[in-house]
């Protein structure tokens, strides 16, 4: 498992709906906005030059306003829905070089789909719902249903092998809906909203549950979201969508710290600052003091308390090996946790940028 391998990579991709949509992609490439398109032409602009890659065994979570262009995004990763113009690459295979055979067998094998609506058979039970894909593969029910009993425990629904999805609450609905996805062996997993149905208790457990599982399982995972929340929570990258188009893409504390636009700020605004920005993000980089340390993931809110009691109004920043990497000041952390600022065209961290003149 190499570090930085990509699992998908997405070069020059429109999406235009609309029976002339190929021509549409000139216009778009002249500059013409989706409201145009619209109003003069009648197609509807779906994705407008997605160029991102999506690297192996992380979290990527796309964020958008409804309508910027998610649902058209993930789906297609696993060919759902044909571009007007650009290339989907798959550990290095097209994805639309593929003959019918092998499209079928790489969305049998390799992506499995977790639904908002939880997309369960009715008529099957649980059982018989996690051992769906393998049945597909072609294994037979009873091998599968032995093969996927695992992980019915693994998501906490052992004992309800027998029952039907209406006799389950939403949450358990989907964690049948993970348990299936994963009994697959895929590596990728396509999570289109997948907790924006639960309940907010409910969603946190999900998320909790998707995370450990994770932590072992380390698939490639494409998670999509309207909350930043819930982004912030589960990804290790966030690209945020505006009518179409990407607009930033980076880690949570990048999207918080730095953001690109008023777009960003807009939807970063609400976000308790204190309880997502770590240290790391913020500290004088080399700069240290005798005194108290912390973990460079610790957030600025559990940082606080300890920089005002302490002598110098500072804490040094400390690697997880336990080395001093820098320290974090008063000052610094006040700023940091202020409003954001749009930070694009500084090049300089955060700390410099905030506490300078
Ligand atoms: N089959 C289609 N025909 C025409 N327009 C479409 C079609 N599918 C999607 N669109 C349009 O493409 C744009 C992106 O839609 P998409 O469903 O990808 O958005 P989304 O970000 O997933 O939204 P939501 O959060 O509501 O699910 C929207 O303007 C939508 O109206
Ligand atoms: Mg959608």
């Amino acid at each position: 498992m190499s570090k930085n391998e990509i699992a998908i990579s997405i070069k020059g991709l429109y999406k235009v709906f609309g029976n002339r949509s190929k021509k549409m992609v000139t216009h778009l490439k002249d500059g013409m906005s989706k409201a145009d398109l619209l109003d003069k032409y009648h197609h509807v602009l779906g994705l407008k030059d997605i160029n991102i890659d999506i690297p192996a065994h992380q979290i990527s979570v796309i964020m958008g306003l409804s309508g910027s262009g998610k649902s058209t995004l993930i789906r297609h990763i696993n060919r759902l829905i044909e571009p007007t113009a650009g290339s989907i690459d798959i550990y290095g295979e097209n994805v639309l070089s593929m003959s019918k055979g092998t499209l079928r067998e790489f969305r049998r094998h390799k992506v499995a789909m977790v639904f908002q609506k939880f997309g369960l058979h009715v008529h099957k039970t649980v059982a018989e719902n996690v051992a769906y894909g393998l049945v597909i593969q072609g294994m037979s029910l009873k091998k599968a249903k032995q093969k996927s009993s695992k992980w019915l425990v693994r998501v906490g629904l052992e004992g309800f092998e027998d029952h039907y999805p209406s006799q389950l609450s939403g949450g358990m609905q989907q964690r049948v809906g993970l348990a299936r996805a994963l009994a697959t062996d895929a590596d990728i997993l396509l999570m289109d909203e997948a907790f924006s149905a639960l309940d907010p208790l409910i969603r946190t457990d999900m998320q909790d549950i998707l995370l450990t599982l994770q932590q072992e399982l380390h698939k490639t995972i494409v998670f999509i979201t309207h909350d930043l929340d819930e982004a912030l929570h589960i990804g290790d990258s966030i690209a945020i969508l505006r009518d179409g188009e990407i607009i930033q893409q980076g880690s949570p504390q990048d999207i918080i710290l730095k953001p690109d636009d008023e777009y960003i700020v807009d939807f970063i605004q609400d976000v308790n600052r204190g309880r997502v920005i770590q240290i790391k993000s913020v500290m004088n980089k080399g700069v240290s003091i005798k005194g108290p340390n912390f973990n460079q993931n610790t957030v600025l809110e559990d940082i606080l308390p300890e920089i005002v009691k302490s002598a110098q109004q500072m804490v040094n920043v400390v690697n997880d090996q336990n080395q001093v990497i820098g320290s974090v000041d008063l000052k610094t952390v006040a700023s940091a946790i202020a409003k954001p600022v749009i930070q694009s065209n500084n090049n300089t961290n955060y700390t410099q940028s905030s506490s300078g003149d």
